[in-house]
């Protein structure tokens, strides 16, 4: 059975990535991955936050990022788990991408121009296989519109694109007004592959207190959808490797990501809710799918239920897929 699967230029030998998470933020979280069966690993993210910390002349170099956030210092958290400082973030990095057998990924999260030119470079020096830029703007600003958001995301790939060779990633959130020509733009400005898509923090209220709370809930597979739709509906149309995020916790996840045209499937709240050697349960899983549905590889079934494939007029499909679904529902109460 061929698992084999291409994603930024790289070979890999099945489509399963442990994305980045606490399990990715050590050498050992790695390696266990490794061993675990992982095709490749997202390291956690280095954050320019962690960076401005250590260094706190870096202040001076963030004052007109137009991902900058001057008061943000001061909401920031002690990174935990993540923090070992810049430099042994890199050397994490360092002996991973040395030890291990598979490519190992590095992921930014900038908030400056410069930051995210300047610690790229640094991660692919450390040894990164590739980058994932994973962007998290939140335009709370209203005389921000979405050209401009959408600008500041070309100008950081442009930038990153300029100061490494290592392919780079960017991790989307859904929220574009237009997803698919975000995408197109993206791709122009030299991205090579696109994770659809991060999953924010979820901000509650506590009503006890009225404080505001913070809970990290992980995924369910109730969640795949929204990515599903996106990658059927962009993977023939756009050159650049795909990798689908969200809601993987099965097999059945993972097939249905590849016949909409996933490159590779990432994971992360299921290896932190089943450790790490759930990856093998996957990726034995997809295998025993495809003999028993007589595909001969991964490849065979990648794209088979893109939007190409599912009668070619995805604007009135979805369209009547949204009718029929709201329309044709008929409550269970009224059933019994
Ligand atoms: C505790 C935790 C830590 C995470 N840390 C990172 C991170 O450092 N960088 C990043 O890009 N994504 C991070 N993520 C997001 C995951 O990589 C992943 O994109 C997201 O959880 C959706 O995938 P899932 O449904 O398989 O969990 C984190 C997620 C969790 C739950």
């Amino acid at each position: 059975m061929d698992l084999t699967s291409a994603y930024l230029g790289m070979k890999l030998k099945h489509p399963v990535v442990a994305s980045a998470s606490p399990l990715t933020s050590t050498f050992d979280g790695m390696r266990r991955l490794e061993d675990g069966g992982a095709s490749a690993v997202v390291m956690a993210s280095l954050y320019e936050e962690q960076i401005r910390a250590e260094d706190s002349a870096y202040a001076l170099l963030t004052e007109h990022g137009s991902f900058s956030q001057a008061e943000a210092g001061s909401y920031f958290p002690e990174l935990h788990d993540y923090n070992q400082g810049v430099s042994g973030h890199l050397e994490t990095l360092r002996r991973a991408s040395e030890a291990l057998t598979i490519p190992v990924i590095a992921s930014l999260n900038g908030t400056s121009r410069e930051g995210w030119a300047e610690y790229a470079k640094l991660l692919e020096q450390a040894g990164a296989a590739a980058l994932e830029l994973n962007l998290f703007l939140v335009p709370v600003d209203l005389g921000m519109n979405g050209q401009d958001v959408e600008a500041s995301y070309v100008e950081v790939v442009r930038s990153v694109k300029e100061s490494v060779r290592i392919p780079i990633s960017l991790k989307l959130s859904p929220f574009f007004s237009a997803m698919g020509h975000m995408a197109l733009e993206l791709q122009k400005a030299g991205a090579d592959g696109l994770v659809l898509f991060n999953r924010f923090f979820q901000r509650d209220i506590d009503l006890a207190t009225l404080n505001l709370k913070l809970d990290v809930h992980l995924s369910t597979p109730a969640e795949i959808h929204l990515p599903l739709v996106w990658i059927s509906l962009l993977s023939q149309k756009l050159k650049l490797s795909l990798g689908a995020s969200r809601g993987v916790d099965s097999r059945e996840q993972v097939v249905k990501y590849l016949l909409a045209g996933a490159d590779v499937v990432m994971t992360t709240s299921a290896l932190l809710r089943h450790g790490p050697g759930h990856v093998r349960t996957l990726v034995n899983g997809l295998e025993g799918w495809l003999q028993e549905n007589g595909f001969p590889s991964v490849a065979a079934i990648r794209g088979l239920r893109d939007a190409t494939h599912t009668g070619g007029r995805p604007a009135e499909l979805l369209r009547a897929d949204y009718v029929k679904s709201l329309t044709g529902y008929v409550p269970k109460r009224l059933i019994a």
